[in-house]
């Protein structure tokens, strides 16, 4: 079967590319400035054609261009991964000064954390690019999504993620409960972390 993307496979790969360039770019700023990167790691990835379809059934979509890149907005997917919950909105605030590059929805789940306990920032970025786009206009716009989250929340969010997928659960409400009070507790990890590392900047 032919990609869900059609022509626009290899475009996605350059918006990747691009916009991981530029993420990197930002750290690399960063750590010159003040001696500590703004991010641990990166990932990138564009969406398997598998789970773009998957997600275009769900949401009774056709399964065509169109869809996967105008209806569904996380074709393209970045993860940055910080050390301390200041660098999450410092890397937020870089995202937001890049040229051709407009934020178009925004989720503060580091704030405000979903019930279950998950927390991470989420952007969906609307990226111009000197190529067509599904729409044929040059310069062309791709959504992007981005999430961003400290090691700790990742770490949750990798496991939680894990344990949905199995389905013998005996005792969901205690699951459950169990998970959001160990977010809960990473969540006071990183603010102590947070603390920590203030005290000895004010020392410097
Ligand atoms: P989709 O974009 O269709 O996934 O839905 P949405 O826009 O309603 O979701 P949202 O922006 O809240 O979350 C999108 C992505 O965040 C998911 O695909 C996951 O990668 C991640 N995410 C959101 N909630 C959870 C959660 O409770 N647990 C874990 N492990 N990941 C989550
Ligand atoms: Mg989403």
């Amino acid at each position: 079967m032919s990609s869900i993307y059609g022509e626009f496979r290899t475009a996605l790969d350059a918006v990747l590319q691009d916009m991981t360039g530029r993420i990197s770019a930002c750290n690399d700023a960063a750590k010159k400035q003040t001696g500590s990167a703004i991010y641990e790691h990166l990932i990138a990835r564009v969406k398997s054609d598998d789970s773009m379809r998957e997600k275009c059934r769900k949401r009774n979509l056709p399964e065509t261009p169109a869809s996967a890149l105008r209806e569904v907005r996380d074709a393209v997917g970045l993860r940055i991964v910080c050390r301390f919950v200041d660098d999450i909105f410092r890397n937020v605030e870089g995202i937001r000064r890049m040229d051709g590059v407009t934020v178009v929805e925004e989720k503060d789940y580091v704030r405000h954390a979903k019930p279950n306990g998950y927390r991470s920032y989420h952007m969906i970025l609307d990226v111009e690019e000197p190529f067509a786009d599904v729409d044929g206009q040059i310069p062309g716009h791709y959504f992007v999504e981005i999430q961003l989250r400290t090691i700790a929340m990742d770490s949750w969010a990798s496991l939680e993620h894990e344990m949905k997928y199995k389905h013998d659960i005996k005792n969901p409400e205690l699951i459950v409960r169990e998970l959001k009070r160990c977010a809960d507790e990473l969540a006071s990890c990183d603010l102590s972390m947070q603390t920590i590392r203030n005290l000895i900047r004010a020392e410097h």
